[in-house]
């Protein structure tokens, strides 16, 4: 996708690089930095975790999907969430997901909690497995085609009517931009590229429709949150 785009047709470099090297280096990026990925977690994007739950819809009793949890923070509000149902959670690092495993199983007390080390763009899922499916700053670290690939995995292991909670980093402001250009630059697996205006469109033509599309600031940082409907 090219710089500012609104569609995911455009070539980049994750699509010259190619999706297999970039996905391996974002893996060893993502397994160096579980310890200390937290702090990211809680400076940049905890706001918009509690806005998008705030919006998701998840009650106790829930079957739920995080996919891409990171270092679990976000998989930790929903088991809270949900003591009674079963909350997933898949992450291509292995580090992330053991992390997100252990600290749940720990400090949620939720009985049914699984994290495991999956590739969002195939999952171990039958279809229709989970009543919500949360996904946070995944997109941006994935090629187009991936990207598509993703959402569709989304919608399959989402039961009829089933909602997906997507939260993307916001491209609202010019100087967030340029720095984080720069970023994707310096550590393209780490950092991504910016695709927030392509994605409703790209939630259209998987079939969701949108219910829910909010701006959010933390400091510097800008997210946008969407609730979209299978
Ligand atoms: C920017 S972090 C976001 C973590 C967390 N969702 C949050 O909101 O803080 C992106 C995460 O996506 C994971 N990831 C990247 N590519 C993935 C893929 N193809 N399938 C599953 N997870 C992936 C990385 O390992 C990393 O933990």
């Amino acid at each position: 996708m090219s710089r500012g785009s609104t569609t995911l047709s455009s070539p980049s470099a994750f699509e010259r690089d190619g999706f297999v090297g970039i996905a391996g280096r974002t893996r060893h990026i993502y397994d160096l930095v579980s310890g200390i990925y937290p702090v990211s977690t809680f400076l940049f994007h905890e706001k918009a975790h509690k806005v998008a739950l705030s919006l998701a819809g998840i009650r106790d009793g829930m079957r739920v999907l995080e996919v891409a949890t990171g270092s679990g923070e976000m998989f930790r509000r929903i088991a809270g969430l949900n003591p009674n149902g079963m909350t997933c959670g898949i992450d291509l690092s292995p580090n992330m997901a053991a992390r997100t495993q252990r600290l749940a199983r720990r400090r949620a007390g939720a009985k049914q909690t699984h994290c495991q080390a999956v590739d969002a763009r195939s999952m171990p899922f039958r279809d229709g497995s989970f009543d919500a499916v949360v996904c946070c700053y995944l997109l941006e670290l994935l090629g187009s085609d991936a990207i598509l690939q993703t959402l569709r995995e989304m919608h399959r292991v989402l039961r009829p009517n089933g909602r997906l909670a997507l939260v993307l980093i916001g491209q609202n402001h010019p100087a967030f931009n340029v720095l984080y250009r720069v970023g994707g630059k310096l550590a393209p697996a780490f950092w991504g590229r910016q695709v927030e205006k392509a994605i409703p469109p790209a939630i259209e033509v998987c079939d969701f429709s949108i219910e829910h599309d909010r701006k959010v600031q933390q400091g510097f940082y800008p997210s946008r949150v969407m609730i979209a409907r299978k």
